[in-house]
């Protein structure tokens, strides 16, 4: 099912929505890019941890930004995230920093260090872009918008599975912290995490992946 066509492609939505899995598996079959833009705003806000830099401490984070230099490096399947040419990959789907990563994200300066970068990453198409402002801000002429949703018991559900056993928290941990995180992305002023006017709705709360990237391959070729 590999592409000619030169599109780009924007999933945006909610923590847990299932993005991740279904924008690679759509980039996989179409034989395109993918991007996890939210790595970018990870990456910020690992740097921040690791320098003792707090939230709310506008002008060291401001020094991040000016001075961070992130790209994407691809390691077998997988797409690893490069901060400083140092592999970060493995720090940065921790808890702390996705709460981090949503708190930081909020900021004007924060999202302009990132703006023209997931653009400069978009110049060739052929790309599926995952994120929260794909189809609003970032690309609002994109070919083709998808907005993919879930119930947030059954996002907090996937990630209690996905996390197993070893685990020290809580379902009803983790579903609070989804709920904060959709309160932060959802109510800041700047690039909220909303469908584009233009966006195909998804709702994945009672569908598979495969059959939330089939839809989207349907709607595609339609
Ligand atoms: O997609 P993710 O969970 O890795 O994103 C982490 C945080 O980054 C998310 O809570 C909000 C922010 N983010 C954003 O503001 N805009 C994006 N395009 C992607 C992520």
């Amino acid at each position: 099912m590999k592409s000619n066509k030169k599109l780009l492609i924007t999933i945006d939505g909610p923590a847990g929505a299932g993005k991740t899995t279904v924008s690679r598996a759509l980039a996989k079959k179409l034989g395109y890019n993918y991007i996890d833009t939210g790595a970018l705003y990870r990456g910020i806000a690992y740097k921040a941890r690791q320098k003792n830099i707090t939230e709310t401490d506008d002008n060291n984070l401001k020094k991040i930004c000016e001075n961070i230099s992130l790209k994407f490096i691809n390691i077998g399947e997988e797409q690893h995230l490069f901060s400083d040419n140092k592999d970060i990959e493995p720090f940065i789907r921790t808890e702390e920093i996705s709460m981090l990563a949503s708190a930081i994200s909020a900021k004007s300066f924060v999202r302009k260090a990132l703006l023209q970068l997931q653009r400069d990453l978009g110049s060739k198409k052929r790309a599926v872009f995952e994120g929260r402002d794909m189809g609003t801000v970032v690309f609002p002429n994109a070919d083709i918008k998808f907005f993919l949703k879930a119930s947030v018991d059954e996002r907090a559900a996937r990630r209690y599975k996905q996390l197993g056993n070893d685990s020290e928290q809580s379902l009803y941990d983790i579903k609070k912290l989804i709920i904060k995180r959709d309160q932060n992305d959802s109510q800041r002023k700047l690039a909220p995490l909303k469908p584009a006017e233009d966006a195909i709705i998804i709702d994945s709360t009672a569908i598979s992946a495969e059959q939330a990237t089939e839809f989207m391959l349907a709607s595609i070729f339609r």
